[in-house]
């Protein structure tokens, strides 16, 4: 799906990984866009809270030697000064505790170092965004009916507020379109009712069911009329 942001590959094959690392890598999606296109790195290390997520992204990576890390307990058995390039990638709406990632993000990162962040954000969207948008508040909010972490996403203006809040300094900044054509008829928007199927289903026992169906069926009737894509991106690259 990242190569749908097509300026994302012109800032990736500029960076200088170095020693990299991906924290929240999930299951390895935007590690191996990041791979197959700069081969600037010397290690690669790849941290996740969740197991199953890591599991995938070993045999999605399987090409690359990458040190993988289970661990949501901070901080990792990791040196000080270690990483020349850090990326967290649609990861900050995910984290419980922003304050101790980013203060570990400072700690492992060397003083020349860069922290990258890209994260979709949730202001002046064209009606497709606001479609996925929706969507993923949705499956969002059934996450946390589940007991997961996972946020609404933010404005480009509140990313910014916590990327300066945790005191990173902001190098460049671009929102980063996603190109995309739509066709709202398309075999994506039939698949994408049945996934929102699937997840309001999936909490059919909680109190909550009966409104979480009326707001999918606002969102599939949204969907119908202008059909779907992911919502523009943030992309920052942050030093010390
Ligand atoms: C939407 S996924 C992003 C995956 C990947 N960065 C990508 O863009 O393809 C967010 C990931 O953050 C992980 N996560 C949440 N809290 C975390 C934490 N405290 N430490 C590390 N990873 C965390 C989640 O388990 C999830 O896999």
């Amino acid at each position: 799906m990242y190569n749908e942001y097509h300026s994302l590959a012109s800032h990736i094959r500029e960076l200088d990984l170095g020693e990299y690392l991906e924290f929240g890598c999930g299951d390895g999606g935007f590690l191996k866009y990041v791979l197959d296109l700069n081969e600037s790195f010397k290690s690669v290390t790849a941290v996740d809270i969740n197991t199953a997520s890591v599991e995938k992204a070993k045999e999605t990576l399987v090409d690359y030697d990458i040190q993988f890390i289970t661990q949501e307990k901070l901080p990792l058995n990791i040196e000080p000064d270690r990483f020349s390039s850090i990326t967290l990638s649609n990861t900050l709406h995910h984290l419980r505790d922003k304050k101790s990632v980013f203060e570990e993000l400072k700690r492992l990162i060397k003083p020349d170092g860069q922290i990258i962040i890209t994260e979709m954000i949730s202001n002046e969207l064209t009606e497709p965004e606001q479609t996925y948008c929706r969507f993923h508040a949705l499956r969002a909010e059934v996450d946390r009916l589940h007991g997961i972490f996972h946020e609404t996403t933010y404005t480009s203006f509140e990313i910014q507020e916590m990327v300066s809040g945790a005191g990173l300094r902001m190098d460049s900044k671009e929102i980063l379109l996603n190109t995309k054509e739509v066709d709202p008829d398309n075999i994506e928007s039939t698949e994408m009712e049945a996934t929102i199927n699937e997840l309001t289903q999936s909490v059919s026992e909680k109190p909550e069911f009966l409104a979480l169906e009326e707001t999918a069926r606002s969102i599939k009737a949204h969907l119908r009329q202008y059909g779907i894509k992911r919502p523009r991106q943030l992309y920052l690259e942050t030093t010390l």
